[in-house]
């Protein structure tokens, strides 16, 4: 599969949302409940943040063919805050490669260590590229208590 990773920019909006939306209602509804989907996913609508996002942070796109297949970006320089697979396209190696660019990045940064919060859903893949878990955690979301991970790896 030709995948193309480049930097995001505002034009990518609406389908980077649409992604996370549809990633999150068919892909994470298995482990979260009906309620946390909704809150979730609902965070496709808030376009300010996403354009902020994209201006502010590393923030990279995967492209198949002039489809958006994945996105990632980090937060704080080596806080990785983003990743999510399209859901037509999971376990194709496409979250593997952005994974690969963002941590080259942090190390160029200067930086040894690389964090994260992870899903439920996501762990396996972390575990996969050789992240330590540090912490089960309760993060509230809109007044939604989530269960996730904290997650790091010596670069
Ligand atoms: C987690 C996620 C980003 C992985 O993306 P992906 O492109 O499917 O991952 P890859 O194809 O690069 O996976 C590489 C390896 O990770 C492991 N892995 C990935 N997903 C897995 C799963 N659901 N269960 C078990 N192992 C998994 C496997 O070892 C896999 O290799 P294999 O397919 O040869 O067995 C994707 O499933 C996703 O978008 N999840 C929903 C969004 C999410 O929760 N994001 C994190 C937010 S904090």
């Amino acid at each position: 599969m030709d995948i193309e990773i480049r930097q995001a920019t505002v034009e990518d909006i609406p389908e980077i949302t649409t992604l996370f939306r549809d990633t999150i209602r068919e892909v994470n509804s298995k482990h979260y409940s009906d309620k946390q989907i909704q809150t979730w996913a609902d965070g496709a609508n808030d376009t300010q943040k996403w354009e902020d996002r994209i201006n502010r942070l590393y923030f990279l796109v995967a492209e198949s063919h002039n489809t958006i297949v994945g996105f990632a970006y980090l937060k704080n320089c080596n806080y990785f805050d983003g990743l999510f697979v399209h859901k037509d396209f999971q376990r194709q190696g496409i979250a593997s490669k952005l994974l690969r660019i963002i941590e080259s990045k942090v190390m160029m940064d200067g930086f040894e260590k690389i964090k994260s919060d992870v899903s439920i859903t996501a762990l396996p893949f972390f575990e996969d590229h050789y992240y330590d878990v540090i912490k089960k955690q309760k993060k509230i979301l809109k007044g939604i208590t989530f269960e996730n991970y904290v997650v790091s790896k010596t670069l």
